[in-house]
């Protein structure tokens, strides 16, 4: 794609071709300035098709100043410099250097993509195009190119200056100024450069592989923030440790730095040897993180670490493939996570959030393949169904040919395509390698968008004594696909009779179960536990048969999602029927909990109620107060049914000590659980224990959840309780996001709540945290968002108005949030139109934005 007008164009899969020309070398040097950095790149440029095509260097927001080729000025009629890059239409010589030099104002930057300014310090973000506002380049991700990198400093403004790989040297320029050199011996695509330079903390540790070489590892803060980054090291350390344990991985640099940055715009960036992370992610004490926090940071430190390998070392031929390092590399720290905490717990948890987040997105306006067939602007698909549904194809792959072959099929690729940009088709056949056998259907699951929707039918054949569980794919017969379904089956008194596996390859598939007696009785199955493939299943089953699964499922993952199943069934037939429902089956299976010897996480989970959106999405209704009515009545009756109980749990887990241990971590919850449940009493008498709970917290997750808590129920204390939250932290600025975000997460009209909280002098619209905190929060709160009047919607889209101009990629994630809209009541979806079509007419409608908006005005 050579042409100069690309801004406007939908780059296709089908029509990908690599790169003609090649940078396999280049010498970066920046001039730092916070108003303006010169950039110069020294590329050798090498042909790499057969003939000689125009060479197009990306270029965006940059101020271009010379170019040369072989160290002489080139006749400015043998390029054309244009708004998205340089031209050169007739190269005259197969390879030569080619040096070009451009200005970059780093201040002005609000993306926060390219070269930006965070706090005290100038940083990059370059995944996915970011590279191209920093220099012209051949940006994309089949061109490697090996880095050397000088930056040239003020001393007292930036004295530290980092970029990947190994520390060269450095070179004093008079009293005032420094020049540092970095040098990465591992070729890489451009968005995998990095560079971070300013006033920064740095703070040690090391870690020693298992061929016993010494890394060092080292984290950068701003100051004040250099006592919160021993969890960090410590979950670094883990992620290491298990690489090598798990895949015989082990780092290959000698050194290995995080940064962590205020303004970013998502979690994190596994760039090479220096990882920039979002603050939110790195910082934690036990005063002023969640226990949720905690184990982000864990989560997040391994993704980025594990990139090392499935990201970095085997890197992508183009965007389109962006699930074959985020998909297996998500997978790869949910594995991890596994081992690290409580595998069943960590399960639900993922279990839970694609079911929220993904399905939804796969049945709504934006769904797409985990491969996009094409895209406008890449920034928009790192999305859920990338990043989750992808990680569930691996680890369906992983479920077909078991996690042993699985890992040798990792190491197979790895080795294999070290040093290579490859497509999803390496890794997939890689796997395949290793077992011998080619795996039918697979593939499809790259092409398919939507979450397979299967039927069950049972049927009782006389003359064998068998009941017949009969799987029918419902969708696409294009994309016949491969399912890994694990299955058990019990008897009524719920004994497990059979535990297996099937693959079911295609659309069909037929178990056979001998009936539980001579008389035909039929038997308990429980099809895909622990979600073994990536589906949704129709309702096949009786109440009375998901009842008894609920309590006596085996596999804890699967017991979970059958109470689950049960809640959200009352919910559908008191919604049928206009009135609460016979509510005893949920009564007796949480009285039954209480009487096991669960894990107190685990039952913490088991206990939790479902949220509006998560009972919402379920039943595909949107009537929100509805069943937000429905839910109140449900919580009510359970607090009252059970206050004994939950005031047990209550003060068995009141004394937690303030470590992130398994124990603590579910004392902290349960008592939480049982707390909240209480409040929920009519009676509200138990309102001074959350009060209590939070002026006595030593941990923030009691702190936190006391708050949120109060202000759910809408609590007479809950105005006290926001302020002395407040008080206490307005100098911390990671826990004022999750006090902006409390205010506005629950409840009707939160957005006056919000058009307030705007205005208080530590919110800041440039912050993504904070813009997630309030906005995010806000349009993730159904009630306020989709209220019938049109509030909710009108205040988000006037931010997105903001953001447009500030930035592009936080308003283009705001607008999906207004993707179920076309699903609303009444006038809603008319509503959400006129406000979208006056986003669509702003003169300065960013690419991304536009993308996202044609994507859900045409659902409208
Ligand atoms: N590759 C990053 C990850 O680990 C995510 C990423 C993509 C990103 N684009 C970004 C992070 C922009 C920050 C900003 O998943
Ligand atoms: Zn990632």
């Amino acid at each position: 794609m050579t042409s100069s007008s690309s801004s406007s164009l939908v780059h296709k899969l089908e029509d990908y071709k690599p790169s003609p020309w090649l940078t396999p070398k280049v010498n970066l040097r920046f001039d730092l300035d916070l108003h303006l950095t010169v950039v110069r790149a020294e590329y050798d440029v090498i042909l790499q098709a057969e003939t000689i095509e125009p060479l197009f260097l990306y270029g965006e927001s940059l101020e271009f100043l010379s170019l040369r080729m072989d160290g002489a000025i080139l006749d400015p009629n043998e390029y054309q410099v244009t708004d998205s890059g340089i031209l050169i239409s007739h190269p005259p010589k197969k390879e030569f250097q080619l040096t070009v030099e451009n200005r970059i104002c780093p201040a002005k930057n609000t993306s926060l993509e390219g070269l930006y300014k965070s706090g005290s310090m100038l940083c990059t973000q370059n995944e996915p195009e970011g590279f191209r506002k920093i220099v012209y380049s051949i940006d994309r991700p089949d061109n490697m190119m090996r880095f050397r990198v000088t930056i040239a400093g003020e001393k007292s403004l930036f004295p530290v200056m980092l970029s990947n790989g190994n520390f060269v040297g450095e070179n004093q320029m008079g009293d005032s100024k420094r020049e540092v050199i970095w040098e990465d011996p591992f070729p890489k695509p451009s968005y995998l450069f990095a560079l971070v330079a300013g006033e920064l903390i740095e703070t040690k540790d090391s870690f020693q592989t298992k061929s016993g070489r010494e890394i060092t590892l080292k984290i950068f803060v701003e100051k004040g923030n250099e006592e919160k980054v021993g969890f960090a090291f410590d979950s670094l350390k883990k992620a290491m440790k298990w690489d090598e344990d798990t895949f015989g991985l082990e780092y290959d640099l000698d050194l290995f730095m995080i940064v962590a940055v205020e303004d970013f715009n998502m979690g994190a960036m596994e760039n090479k040897g220096l990882n920039l992370f979002n603050a939110k992610l790195v910082l934690a004490d036990k005063k002023s993180a969640t226990d949720e926090s905690f184990e982000s940071i864990l989560a997040v430190i391994a993704h980025e670490y594990f990139h090392n390998w499935t990201g970095n070392r085997v890197t992508l031929r183009n965007w389109f493939n962006l699930t074959l390092k985020e998909g297996l590399t998500v997978f790869r720290d949910q594995w991890f996570t596994e081992d690290m905490t409580d595998p069943a717990v960590k399960r639900i948890k993922d279990v839970l959030f694609l079911k929220e987040f993904q399905f939804p997105e796969d049945q709504g306006p934006m769904s797409h393949p985990i491969l996009p067939k094409s895209y406008r602007e890449m920034n928009n698909f790192y999305t859920v169904t990338v990043y989750e549904k992808g990680a569930e194809v691996i680890r369906l792959i992983s479920e077909i040919i078991g996690r042993e072959s699985f890992k040798k099929g990792l190491k197979h690729y790895l080795s294999k395509y070290d040093g290579k940009g490859v497509t999803f088709e390496e890794f997939i056949s890689s796997m395949e390698e290793v077992v011998g056998k080619s795996i039918p259907y697979l593939r499809n699951w790259y092409h398919r968008s939507g979450t397979p929707l299967l039927s069950v039918k049972e049927s009782y054949e006389k003359e064998t004594n068998e009941w017949i569980f009969e799987i029918v794919d419902t969708g696409s017969s294009e994309y016949p696909l491969v399912y890994s379904n694990s299955f058990a089956v019990f008897d009524l008194d719920g004994n497990l009779i059979i535990e297996n596996k099937r693959i079911m390859a295609g659309e069909r598939d037929q178990i056979r179960i001998s009936a539980l007696d001579p008389n035909g009785t039929k038997p308990i199955i429980s099809l895909f536990r622990s979600l073994s493939s990536p589906v949704r299943l129709d309702d096949h089953q009786s109440e009375e048969e998901i009842k008894i699964l609920a309590k006596v499922e085996t596999d804890g993952v699967a017991r979970f999602f059958a109470f689950q199943n049960l809640i959200f069934d009352w919910f559908r037939k008191s919604l049928g029927s206009g009135k609460e429902e016979d509510f005893s089956a949920i009564i007796e299976t949480i009285a039954d909990s209480f009487t096991r010897n669960w894990e107190k996480t685990y039952l913490s989970f088991y206990l939790s109620f479902p949220g509006l959106t998560q009972i919402s999405e379920n039943l595909n209704c949107y009537q929100f107060s509805k069943i937000q009515k429905l839910r109140v009545w449900a919580i009510q009756t359970i607090a009252t049914t059970f206050t004994k109980n939950f005031q047990i749990l209550l003060e068995e887990n009141r004394k937690t000590i303030p470590v992130q241990t398994k124990e603590e971590i579910g004392k902290r919850k349960l008592k939480n659980i049982a707390l909240y449940y209480l409040l929920y009493d009519p009676s509200r008498k138990f309102e001074k224990l959350a009060v209590m709970e939070q002026r006595e917290a030593k941990h923030m997750s009691e702190e936190v959840s006391a708050m949120r808590f109060l202000v759910e129920i809408e609590s007479s204390e809950k105005e006290n309780s926001v302020n002395s939250f407040f008080e206490k932290w307005k100098k911390d600025n990671l826990v004022l996001d999750v006090w902006f975000a409390a205010q506005v997460s629950s409840g009707e009209d939160r957005a006056k709540i919000a058009e307030k909280l705007e205005k208080h002098p530590q919110f800041n619209i440039r912050n993504p945290n904070k813009v997630r905190s309030l906005y995010f929060s806000l349009a993730r709160n159904p009630l306020s968002f989709h209220k019938e009047d049109g509030s909710g919607y009108s205040f988000i889209a006037e931010r997105i108005r903001l953001l447009n101009e500030i930035n592009p990629q936080m308003a283009a994630s705001l607008t999906k949030l207004f993707s179920p809209v076309s699903k609303q009541e009444g006038d809603l979806p008319k509503i959400a139109k006129k406000e979208l079509k006056k986003i669509e007419v702003l003169p300065n409608l960013s690419k991304e934005l536009g993308e996202v908006l044609g994507t859900i005005l045409s659902s409208l």
